[in-house]
């Protein structure tokens, strides 16, 4: 195994070189590395002053999240920072890429630091549930102020190379290579012998005292649930109130104790799973992709609309078709109206949106698809509607095209067969709304070519979209495993409990809004023509119950938000949902009339019955081999369907609980409830007679 970190001297410049690829994370190796080549260009009387530089596309960033445990800071690195900030040469860190993390900590207790211009820094160990652990702290109030690296730390957002140099966190910039203006720099300050400026000797400029009241709301807001929350704020207060050991050692203890977070090891699960997720087992990740210059998207509809803002934003030029003219205007005006949006809203910069609008062509007819390399429909979700729109489309789309359909749960083999390209065919389903969801389900139809999956794979990630591969099946992963979640919802109200409490457990769970509240926004009527649709293709249920109070809804006129009152009623133009006793009638019949007893329900047997449907059937998924590992799953659920990170997902969940209680909880429902819905999934089965976790599946 090479040297991760290495030292080469030139002209009295020692250049102390991190390279462990592919981000130069700071491994207990690196560290190690660093100290032992810091220490040596010290001690050599030939070196006048070090520079601190990384080989690759970064300099550090981050520590090695791979090497937390349960056990502590897996990098002890303040020996590290110790070497570097005593260092009586001058240390000029020399940054470029991403200095987030353990790589901005070393950054700071470096005496200089000189940023590329296309450089972005921050501390984003928040968004692992953690709080910076290598006396970022500390060091980053002492160099930028108490306020502004409380919003760093707090958000975990990056600040450009500018903002750095405005802020103070960075010297200069370089507009040329990083390295060799950092040690031009290094040979002028060494010549000046002026002693290194240390920033543990900063002192911080305390704020107002409302300051730290304000904050704690402002953070108990935003962190809520995140234990890391009220540790940020007492570690850089600490950084204001208490001499520096003081504030590392507190940092320390406070870094060991979200380390340890149930929280944390979620956020890190996911970190690692959408990453894993972007792999498709037997596609090597080298496989050459098809160009993809212009998108086309069938229907100006809501999803149309919005897939063809995902590309224009993107830089795609994209034709939107709509057979329809005037839907085709109103489609427009609706993507003006959400770019205008985040303009006014100070999200998007006036002359992004001209040049994203600039990107739309608009046509009637799919002979405007001849030039397009990938063409995505929206159209109604009607299986006869979307093989003829196939037939169209191989006939006008240029050889090698990829031809898509974002349908959300009609088979995408049958829409293949409908060409004489299956090969290129695939499902994109875009989650609503799609210029705002970042989840995408990329559906592999029997005959989807390699390179047009790894095409696909490719694409979403230039769109900033998290993918996620499905094998062909209703509903694909999310909405086959939505199934259970609404329909034990909708039981739990025949059995007597109120919509409101249903939603106020499974919020109190997490999720940002309820089962029921979120029928209502999505529409009452959505569900009930999904399921005549399915009758009609003879996929409907033989079970009445959970689809009876839509129907009674719908058919009283009662869609949900859009018409004022669903499961709930609203006020004129309101969104808040209030309690109707209108709706309670319509339930109460509904369940009188299938013989449905009201009892006793607590929340906990709410939040299992909504959510271990979801396990049962994730491991059905799972043995189909329609999703490829679980963390596949946990983000399909937590990025397309609001499932709290903070408990990493349906089976990073079920893992947390523990697969024998999981199982348990099943039967006992199997045993009081429907057999047909509660029969224990056998590779559930399987893992808990093993002794093993969804955990021991991933790859
Ligand atoms: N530790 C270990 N592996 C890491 C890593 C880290 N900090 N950061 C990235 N990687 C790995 C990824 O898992 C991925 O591995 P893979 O190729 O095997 O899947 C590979 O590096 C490339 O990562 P991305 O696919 O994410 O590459 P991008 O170019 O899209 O993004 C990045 C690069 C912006 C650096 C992004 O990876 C990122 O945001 N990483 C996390 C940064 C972070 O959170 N740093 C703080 C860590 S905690 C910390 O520093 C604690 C300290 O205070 C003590």
């Amino acid at each position: 195994m090479s040297d991760p970190v290495n030292l080469s001297v030139e002209d009295g410049i020692a250049f102390v070189i991190i390279d462990n690829p592919p981000v130069n994370a700071l491994s207990a190796r690196v560290a190690a590395g660093l100290h032992d080549r810091v220490t040596e260009a010290a001690a050599d009387p030939a070196v006048t002053a070090i520079v601190l530089t990384a080989v690759g596309r970064t300099f550090i960033a981050g520590a090695d999240i791979t090497e937390f445990g349960g056990d502590g800071p897996a990098v002890d690195v303040h020996t590290v920072l110790a070497a570097l900030e005593d260092c009586a040469k001058p240390v000029v860190a020399a940054l470029h890429g991403t200095i987030y993390g353990g790589g901005l900590e070393v950054a700071m207790a470096c005496h200089y630091r000189i940023a590329d211009d296309a450089a972005r820094l921050g501390l984003p160990e928040v968004k692992l549930g953690l709080l910076p652990g290598a006396g970022g702290t500390q060091r980053l109030p002492r160099l930028i102020g108490v306020a502004p690296a409380l919003e760093m730390i707090s958000t975990g957002k990056p600040v450009t190379a500018q903002d750095a140099l405005n802020l103070g966190l960075v010297d200069r910039l370089s507009k040329g290579d990083v390295r060799t203006v950092a040690a031009r720099f290094a040979a002028t300050v060494a010549r000046q012998k002026s002693p290194p400026p240390r920033t543990r000797t900063r002192t911080v400029i305390p704020p107002a005292p409302s300051f730290w009241d304000e904050a704690a709301a402002r953070i108990g807001k935003s962190l809520r649930g995140l234990p890391a929350g009220p540790h940020i704020l007492a570690c850089v207060r600490a950084a204001v109130e208490r001499p520096f050991k003081e504030g590392l050692d507190l940092e320390g203890q406070a870094f060991a104790a979200c380390v340890r977070s149930r929280e944390s090891e979620a956020l890190r699960h996911l970190f690692f799973a959408e990453r894993r997720a972007a792999r498709i087992k037997d596609i090597p990740r080298d496989t050459a992709t098809r160009p993809i210059a212009r998108v086309g998207v069938i229907g100006a509809g809501t999803m149309g609309g919005g897939i063809a803002m995902c590309f224009a934003s993107a830089g795609y030029p994209v034709t939107l078709v709509d057979i329809n003219e005037a839907a085709l205007t109103r489609g427009l005006s609706t993507i003006q109206g959400n770019y205008a949006a985040s303009v006014a809203k100070g999200r998007l910069a006036a002359i992004d949106r001209d040049a994203a609008l600039s990107r739309i062509r608009t046509a009637t007819d799919y002979a405007a698809f001849a030039d397009a390399d990938l063409v995505i429909e929206a159209a109604f979700e009607d299986m006869d509607l979307k093989r003829r729109i196939f037939r169209d489309l191989d006939r006008v789309c240029r050889p090698g095209a990829i031809l898509a359909s974002n349908t959300s749960t009609l088979n995408i083999d049958q829409m293949a067969a409908a060409t004489a390209r299956p090969g290129d065919v695939l499902g994109l389903h875009f989650f609503s709304p799609a210029n705002v969801m970042r989840l995408l389900e990329v559906v592999r139809g029997v005959a989807t070519a390699p390179d047009v999956m790894a095409t696909a794979m490719d694409l979403t990630r230039r769109i900033c979209k998290v993918a996620v591969v499905s094998g062909v099946c209703d509903g694909f992963i999310g909405n086959r495993m939505v199934a259970g979640y609404g329909r034990e919802a909708n039981l739990l109200m025949l059995e007597g409990v109120e919509p409101a409490r249903i939603d106020k457990a499974l919020t109190e769970f997490g999720f940002p809004m309820g089962p029921i509240a979120m029928g209502d926004m999505v529409g009452l009527d959505i569900g009930v023509k999904a399921a005549a649709e399915a009758e009609k293709a003879g996929r409907g249920s033989d079970d009445p119950r959970p689809g009876i109070i839509a129907k009674r809804l719908v058919a009283a006129g009662r869609l949900g938000q859009k018409t004022g009152a669903g499961l709930y009623r609203y006020e004129p133009g309101g969104r808040r949902p209030l309690p109707d006793p209108v709706a309670l009638a319509i339930i109460a019949d509904a369940a009188r009339e299938l013989g449905i007893e009201p009892r006793d329900i607590d929340d906990q047997e709410i939040v299992d019955r909504c959510i271990l449907p979801l396990v049962n059937e994730a491991a059905r998924i799972l043995a189909e081999g329609i999703a490829q590992r679980p963390g596949d799953i946990d983000i399909v659920w937590v990025n397309g369907y609001g499932f709290p990170s903070l408990r990493g997902g349906p089976l990073f969940y079920a893992d947390s609980v523990g697969l024998p209680a999981v199982l348990n909880r099943i039967r006992q429902f199997r045993n009081r409830q429907d057999p047909r819905d509660w029969t224990p999934a056998p590779l559930l089965e399987q893992l808990v007679a093993e002794g093993r976790r969804f955990a021991d599946l991933e790859d």
